[in-house]
């Protein structure tokens, strides 16, 4: 049985290497795995394949592999690996990413929460001044929405209740509810006008789908409490970039932390740059030195099962 594998990634912490299957190749002597070395080399080698485990996969590239029974992918975003278009291969998304992203989601939220944002301004201009983040509340005392309730927006609502934040996610299926085992409160994205009224934080961790895009409008913006921060972690595609900017200009938004965007990377011209207000991320909110790690011993379950 063959697996071709690539997961070559120009972002270090995300690049897995041949070192990485060491430990596979001994659990699964069934297996052999091929690591091409260019995407070419990846393609001719489709004919052969059973298995793939890869960042990208086009949806032609299905056609050319006859044999191919799964695709795996440390990404949890369907972008970079296309649906098969006849159904018959399954798709297998990394689903390790909550205690990533949830600790750079606290990080973010504790930033502005603390207006470090505005202290860190005024360190830039030699600006000794106590009053500056003199109104600060606790976390204990801020309510978080999370727009996009999925696998990882239950864990960033699973650490953001341990520090203390009341939470509220929101998902397309379910309606109104507790989840008993972390207090975090549910409800439909059709209540979304009135839950953003009440949030202290805005979480958008929404996957890009034809439905999703530009889903999050100036109405819904405007509709945030006013002092009320924005995050980005899921996709770009769902919030248009002027009205983000619209949203910081007129100060509808008191700041933002973003990690993905409508273009990546972020055009150097874009104003979202130059607002003291706004933290960017290069779409790094997973990073994580042991990534590979994480990756592989998900995939090992995953490849029993399939043997199983
Ligand atoms: N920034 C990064 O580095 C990074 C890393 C990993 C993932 N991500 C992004 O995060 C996204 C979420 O990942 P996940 O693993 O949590 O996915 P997931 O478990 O599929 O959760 C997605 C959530 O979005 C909701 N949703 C989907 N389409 C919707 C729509 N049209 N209207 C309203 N809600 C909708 C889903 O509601 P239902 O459950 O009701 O369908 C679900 O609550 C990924 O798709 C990816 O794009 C970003």
């Amino acid at each position: 049985m063959t697996a071709l594998v690539r997961l070559k990634s120009d972002t270090n912490s995300l690049d897995i290497g041949q070192d990485h299957f060491t430990g596979l190749e001994k659990e699964f002597p069934r297996i052999r795995f091929v690591f091409p070395g260019s995407r070419k080399e990846f393609t001719d080698l489709l004919p052969e394949a059973d298995l793939v485990i890869s960042w990208e996969f086009k949806a032609e590239w299905y056609g050319k592999a006859p044999g191919l029974k799964a695709v795996y992918t440390p990404a949890a975003g369907a972008d970079w690996v296309e649906q098969d278009p006849s159904g018959r291969v399954p798709v297998f998304h990394g689903a390790f990413h909550g205690p990533l992203m949830s600790e750079t989601l606290l990080g973010l939220i504790l930033y502005f929460n603390s207006r470090y944002d505005i202290l860190k301004e005024n360190q830039s201009q030699h600006v000794w001044d106590r009053n500056a983040a003199g109104d600060k509340s606790l976390l204990s005392e801020q309510h978080v929405l999370i727009i996009g309730y999925g696998r990882i927006g239950s864990h960033c609502g699973k650490t953001l209740r341990s520090a203390g934040c009341s939470v509220t996610g929101l998902q397309r299926k379910n309606k109104d509810g507790v989840d008993q085992s972390t207090g975090v409160r549910y409800a439909a994205f059709s209540a979304i006008n009135e839950e953003l009224q009440k949030a202290d934080h805005v979480v958008l961790l929404l996957p890009n789908t034809p439905e999703t895009r530009h889903i999050i409008t100036r109405d819904h913006l405007s509709c945030m409490k006013s002092g009320a921060f924005l995050y980005n972690l899921g996709r770009g595609s769902t919030v248009a970039e002027e009205d983000l900017v619209w949203a910081l200009e007129q100060k509808v938004i008191a700041g933002a932390g973003l990690d993905v965007f409508e273009q990546e990377p972020l055009s150097p011209s874009s104003k979202l740059w130059d607002f003291p207000n706004v933290v960017i991320l290069p779409h790094i909110s997973a990073g994580y030195r042991a990534y590979g790690v994480l990756f592989v011993s998900e995939l090992k379950t995953r490849l029993q099962q399939f043997l199983a």
